[in-house]
């Protein structure tokens, strides 16, 4: 049986790995290197600190994803394919590493997050 994700360190574990899919996939990594060269030693920190906060309200994370993604998206647009694999990728992420409430919590907070922004930039 997996465990669940409990603290700070299984949220590193959880975006780290999740990263580097992002980073291989054929789909959706060039948003993060030639739309925007993505520094990782900087935007991984933030990351944890944004999952830090949806799962366990440690409430480090002040950023702004909506204009973020509104500026990536005018760059070069978005598409509901892009926000699939995204969901993908996550999910089969939080499922490898992890089992449980907070783990579904994950699953499901990236999910209606993933709609809003999808509600909010195709609108
Ligand atoms: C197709 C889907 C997505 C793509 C291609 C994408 C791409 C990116 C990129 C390139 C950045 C780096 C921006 C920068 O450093 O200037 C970023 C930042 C970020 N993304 Fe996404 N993203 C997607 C979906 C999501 C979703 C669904 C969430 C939340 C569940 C999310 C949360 C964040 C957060 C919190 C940041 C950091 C913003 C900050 O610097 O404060 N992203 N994203």
């Amino acid at each position: 049986m997996k465990k669940d994700i409990s603290n700070r360190a299984d949220v590193e574990l959880l975006v780290n790995s999740f990263y580097n899919k992002v980073r291989e996939d054929e789909l959706i990594s060039f948003f993060f290197s030639e739309i925007v060269a993505v520094d990782w030693e900087k935007h991984l920190p933030v990351m944890y600190d944004f999952w830090d906060n949806i799962l366990f309200y440690a409430g480090k994370y002040e950023g702004n994803p909506m204009a973020k993604h509104r500026d990536i998206h005018q760059k070069c647009p978005m598409k509901m394919e892009h926000f699939q694999r995204w969901i993908h990728l996550f999910t089969e992420t939080v499922d490898e590493l992890f089992e449980g409430n907070t783990s579904e919590l994950a699953k499901q907070r990236a999910t209606s997050i993933a709609t809003v922004m999808q509600i909010k930039m195709f609108s």
